[in-house]
C-alpha cells in the first residue's frame, strides 16, 4: 500500500510518501523559521504558515516519489497531540484528498508516529522493547509489547526534556530551536564545570526538569554579563549532561524492571549526540541493543505518520472521515 502522510502538529510542515509502511519514497520537511525571532512557536503563525506551505510541500513529496495523486492508496495525517490550528490544516487536507479520491483516510497519533520512526529505520527490529520518548512536549518511558501495544512506565512531572533544552537555550541566548544549538555549543564545553541537580534520584521512572532549568537561570544571574560569553559552552555542556544523566539512568531502570533487551530512542531529543553516545556506552556494557532513527526521522516528519497509518489500516481499517483534531491527545 502506498500511503501519503501529512504532519502539521507544530512548526514543521511535512508530507511523505511511504510504501508498505517501511520504504520511504519521499519525506519533505519544511521547518518554519517565522518563530525564531520570538524564541518559541507562536501558535497562530504556525497555522498560517502550514496553510501557505501545505500544497507546495505535498506537490514536492509526490514529485520526489515520482507518483501522482491517483496512485496513492491511503491519505493520513496527525490528529493530535499538537496545536489545534496547526493540526487542522494537515487533517483537513488529508480528509479532503481521501474523500475526493475515494480512498481510505487514517488519523494518526503523533506520539505513536515518533515510536514508529524506529520501525521505519530498522524494519527488522524486535517489536518488544522499551522506548524513551523525548520531544518538545513529552518525556516518557513506554513499554512496547508488540507494535500498537503500549504501557506508560513513567513520564515528566513538569517540563519535557525538549522544552528544558529550548528554555535554557533562550537563557543562554543560543537562539531557536534550542536543542540542536545546545548540542553544538556543548561540544566545546566542560560537562563537570557546573554541578546542576539530577531530580528524582530514587527508583521511580518519572522525570522532572523545572528545578534544573531554575538552577541554570540562577547560575546565569550570578555571572557578570561579560563572563556569560566565555562560560556559555560550559553551562550548555553541564546542563546537557544533567538531562542526559537522568534520561539514561531512568531508561536503564525501566529495562531492569521490564526485563527487555532492546531500547529505542524516539522524538526530537533522540537526535541529541550526547544522549546517543552515553546511552550507547551504558547499553554496550549491559548487552542491551540500542536503536534510534536518523536525526531527520527523530524530529517531526510525515514519514513516521505514514508508517503508523499503514499498520493501523491493516490492523483496524481506515479512520472515520469525521475524526477531529485533539490537542491534548495521549499516547493511547
Ligand atoms: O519531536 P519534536 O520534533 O517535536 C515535538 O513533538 O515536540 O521535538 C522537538 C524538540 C525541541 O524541543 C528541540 O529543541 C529538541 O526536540 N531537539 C533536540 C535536538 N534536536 C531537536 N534536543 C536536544 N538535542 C538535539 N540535537
Ligand atoms: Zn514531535
Amino acid at each position: 500500500m502506498i500511503t501519503l502522510g501529512l504532519e502539521t502538529s507544530c512548526d514543521e510542515t511535512s508530507a511523505a510518501v511511504v510504501s508498505d509502511g517501511k520504504t520511504i519514497l519521499s519525506n519533505v520537511i519544511y521547518s518554519q523559521m517565522v518563530h525564531s525571532r520570538f524564541g518559541g512557536v507562536v501558535p497562530e503563525l504556525a497555522g498560517r504558515e502550514h496553510i501557505k506551505k501545505i500544497i507546495p510541500i505535498l506537490d514536492e513529496a509526490l514529485s520526489e516519489a515520482d507518483l501522482t495523486l491517483d496512485q496513492i492508496d491511503c491519505f493520513a495525517a496527525t490528529f493530535g497531540p499538537g496545536l489545534v490550528g496547526a493540526l487542522l490544516v494537515g487533517l483537513s487536507m488529508a480528509k479532503s484528498l481521501a474523500y475526493f479520491n475515494n480512498k481510505p483516510f487514517c488519523a494518526v497519533n503523533h506520539l505513536e508516529g515518533h515510536i514508529f520512526a524506529n520501525r521505519l529505520s530498522k524494519p527488522d527490529m524486535d517489536d518488544r522493547f522499551v522506548t524513551l520518548l523525548v520531544s518538545g512536549g513529552h518525556t516518557m518511558l513506554v513499554d512496547v509489547d508488540g507494535w500498537g501495544h503500549y504501557e506508560i512506565l513513567g513520564k515528566t512531572l513538569d517540563d519535557a526534556a525538549g522544552e528544558a533544552f529550548d528554555k535554557v537555550a533562550k537563557l543562554l541566548d543560543l537562539g531557536y530551536p534550542g536543542g540542536p544549538a545546545i548540542d553544538r555549543e556543548a561540544r566545546t564545553g566542560d560537562p563537570d564545570r557546573f554541578k546542576f541537580p539530577r531530580a528524582l534520584p530514587g527508583d521511580r521512572l518519572d522525570f522532572s526538569y523545572s528545578g534544573l532549568k531554575t538552577a541554570v537561570a540562577l547560575q546565569v544571574q550570578k555571572l557578570p554579563p561579560d563572563q556569560l560569553l566565555s562560560d556559555k559552552s560550559d553551562l550548555a555542556a553541564s546542563f546537557q549532561e544533567a538531562v542526559v544523566d537522568s534520561l539514561c539512568r531512568k531508561t536503564m531502570l525501566a529495562l531492569k524492571k521490564t526485563g527487555r533487551k532492546t531500547v529505542a530512542l524516539s522524538g526530537g531529543v533522540a537526535a541529541n549526540s550526547r544522549l546517543r553516545e552515553k546511552l550507547q556506552l551504558i547499553c554496550d556494557r549491559q548487552s542491551v541493543r540500542l536503536v534510534y532513527p536518523p536525526s531527520e526521522l527523530c524530529t517531526d516528519n510525515a514519514a513516521m505518520i505514514a508508517a503508523v497509518a499503514d499498520f493501523q489500516v491493516a490492523q483496524n481499517g481506515p479512520s472515520d472521515l469525521n475524526a477531529n483534531a485533539i490537542p491534548y491527545q495521549k499516547l493511547f
